[in-house]
């Protein structure tokens, strides 16, 4: 592969997947596509070689800006998405727009163009929750939120594309990913740059929902593995293989940033919030990828980060954050 095209590598792990190809291939040239939500930040992507890097500020539902991206790529990896679940409950209109329709858009672009692979990253969450064991690829999915609801649109999508025009689609579904760069939204770096603060870290419900934490690099490299090593029409899952109760998180974070237990709050709990996430990827690792990263040490690595790094985040909190952290945890902080 000598030219491909990312799609929301402004982003968390589109960025963190840029680094990673450009300092790993060095013939390769990627051209990032992102819109620039409020989760893209060029900031991101500051520390790549900029010579083999291309930036186009775009909408993937956008028909001509995308045919004119992918034209003369090998391979369009789609990170571009609308990603956070609370987001997704209060107004779910813009994660239509984008992890549906916006896909449709890429595989139309893709089929045209005759582009050699298609990558979707998709997530674990379209399996939904389950108790004990483990999701395969082959189970049947489940999603149970509208974030979680739309990316099974657009990985379904995908599929029928293979099946219906030969397009060649590989869908991976990771598990929730921590590590820099991570907007502070999602949870580990919300309660990680409150703790730095001083500030309440919001737990909802019982705080015993379990996630499956999946480093940044072992997700990028795992689907850069999907993309170089797997078979178009396949759907790869990759875990972190590090199950921890939301409860046992937050006090890792704590131990982490030096800060006292006192600073949980327990608040409301996330409406139809699932219960535990779990997949199985020995069909990635039977190709010969696995997860590096230990738990304690991402963790650390990862408050360190946003501890060494207040001018990437303050801004993002200090700004339009604010209006978002109050309109979400508000009404929850009184129940
Ligand atoms: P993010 O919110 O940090 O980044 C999303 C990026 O997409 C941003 O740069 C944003 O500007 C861009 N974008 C949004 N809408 C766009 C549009 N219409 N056109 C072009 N660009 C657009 O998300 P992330 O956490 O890096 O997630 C990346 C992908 O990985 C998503 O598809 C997400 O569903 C999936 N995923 C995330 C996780 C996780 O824990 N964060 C886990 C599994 C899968
Ligand atoms: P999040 O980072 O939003 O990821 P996802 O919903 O995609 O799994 O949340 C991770 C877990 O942390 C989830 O069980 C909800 C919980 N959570 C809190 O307890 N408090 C918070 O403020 C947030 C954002 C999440």
């Amino acid at each position: 592969m000598k030219r491909i095209v990312v799609t929301g590598g402004a982003g968390f792990i589109g960025s963190c997947y840029v680094r990673y190809a450009l300092k790993t291939y060095p013939e390769l040239h990627v051209i990032t596509v992102d819109k620039l939500t409020y989760a893209g930040n060029l900031d991101n992507l500051k520390e790549v070689d900029q010579k083999r890097h291309t930036f186009v500020k775009a909408d993937i539902a956008d028909a001509a800006a995308m045919e004119k991206a992918m034209e003369g790529c090998d391979a369009v990896v789609n990170f571009a998405a609308d990603s956070h679940v609370d987001r997704s409950i209060m107004e779910a209109s813009d994660f239509i727009a984008t992890n549906v329709r916006g896909v449709h858009n890429i595989l139309e672009a893709a089929k045209k163009l005759g582009t050699a692979r298609i990558l979707l990253v998709s997530t674990d969450e379209v399996y939904g929750s389950i108790e004990k064991g483990s999701f395969k690829e082959t189970d049947a999915l489940n999603p149970r939120n509208p974030y979680s609801a739309s990316k099974a649109g657009g990985e379904l999508l995908g599929m029928s594309y293979f099946h219906t025009f030969n397009s060649p689609v590989i869908v991976t579904r990771g598990s929730n990913t921590y590590g820099p760069f991570q907007y502070p939204e999602k949870v580990m770096p919300l309660f990680i740059t409150n703790a730095i603060d001083d500030q309440p870290l919001p737990l909802y419900g019982d705080g015993k929902n379990v996630r499956d934490w999946l480093f940044v690099e072992d997700h990028a490299r795992g689907i850069d593995h999907a993309l170089r090593h797997g078979a178009p029409g396949n759907i790869y899952n990759i875990a972190g293989e590090n199950e921890r109760e939301n409860v046992v998180l937050t006090h890792r974070i704590l131990k982490e940033v030096g800060k006292g237990t006192d600073l949980i709050k327990p608040v409301k709990d996330r409406v139809g919030h699932d219960r535990r996430y779990s997949i199985d990827s020995h069909k990635l690792k039977a190709l010969g990828w696995e997860p590096k990263m230990n738990w304690d040490e991402g963790v650390a690595l990862t408050a360190k980060w946003y501890k060494d790094n207040e001018w990437w985040w303050r801004p993002i909190k200090d700004g339009s954050f604010k209006e978002y952290y109050k309109r979400q945890y508000e009404d929850r902080e009184k129940a």
